[in-house]
């Protein structure tokens, strides 16, 4: 029988006591597939929580699907032209520095599954904006909204870290914003904000769940939210480490500088 991934349950290692009673978290590509399950978290714990996309119907369905007090939608494209001015604007309207921000932010691309030495300069070109380039925008525009004692957690896979035959363009972007990630955690160092790069294995997404694509043993999109909560809240026990690997259900998050 198939989990929800959306499940209110605390798994073993999430702290029960975490409140974001009075935080603002700002969850960039809060419409995908992990950002609505780590939306759904950071309700559940309490925080008001904005949530973005490209598109106002993605966030009418969001919101359709999660009607909450606590819950707004914002438009916010990574690419576009007036990001830093757009950024301000939105850490203005809801009311000064946010206490986390959440990138969850991805594109697989129109040119599907294809060996690396078939892309054209062209795939190559938008792989790397919309999955580099997007990252280190959003960095850009959004740390100084941040408050010192806020946190921005980057949510990226497994292809940070391995091979991904057919999905070169996810794959390099990916070791690229681990690597983007993890510079700025150590430039920002102790000033603040914290910086967190999270290395996931397969999620349990609403989407999947829906065309029928599901594993017991993948981990449920709330429970990414669940970790990301105790990172806002520094209720984690890896708060103090900035890359943490999530790819076992069972173990919960890791240290990833431990390994
Ligand atoms: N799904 C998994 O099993 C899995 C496993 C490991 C790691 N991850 C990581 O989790 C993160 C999210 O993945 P996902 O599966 O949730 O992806 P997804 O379902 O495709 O969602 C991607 C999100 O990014 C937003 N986005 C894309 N391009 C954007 C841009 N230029 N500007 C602003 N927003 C943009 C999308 O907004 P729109 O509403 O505008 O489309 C959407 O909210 C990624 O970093 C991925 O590597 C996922």
């Amino acid at each position: 029988m198939s989990m929800p991934q959306n499940d209110t349950e605390r798994p073993g290692w999430a702290n029960a006591t975490t409140t974001l009673n009075g935080m603002r978290v700002l969850v960039l590509g809060g419409t995908g597939g992990v950002g609505e399950g780590v939306v759904r978290a950071l309700l559940d714990d309490g925080a008001t929580v904005i949530a973005t996309s490209r598109t106002r119907d993605r966030l009418d369905d969001l919101a359709t699907r999660i009607a909450h007090p606590r819950l707004s939608g914002e438009t916010l494209d990574a690419l576009a032209s007036g990001l830093d001015e757009r950024a301000a604007q939105l850490a203005a309207r809801h009311g000064g520095p946010f206490d986390g921000v959440v990138v969850s932010v991805a594109s697989w691309g129109a040119q599907g599954r294809k060996p690396v030495l078939s892309l054209t300069d062209a795939e190559w070109d938008e792989q790397v904006a919309a999955n580099l380039t997007a990252v280190f925008r959003l960095y850009r525009a959004f740390v100084p909204h941040l408050a010192t004692a806020g946190a921005l957690i980057q949510l990226n896979g497994m292809s940070a870290d391995i091979p991904f035959p057919g999905a070169a363009g996810v794959a390099l972007t990916a070791a690229a914003q681990k690597s983007l990630t993890r510079t700025l955690a150590a430039e920002l160092g102790a000033r603040g904000p914290r910086v967190y790069e999270v290395i996931l294995g397969v999620i349990r997404t609403r989407a999947r769940q829906e065309a029928g694509i599901d594993d017991a043993g993948w981990i449920p999109a709330a429970h990414v939210g669940r970790h990301v909560a105790e990172l806002v809240a520094g209720t984690s026990p890896l708060s103090g480490d900035d890359l943490h690997c999530f790819a076992d259900v069972t173990r919960g998050p890791q240290s990833g500088t431990r390994r």
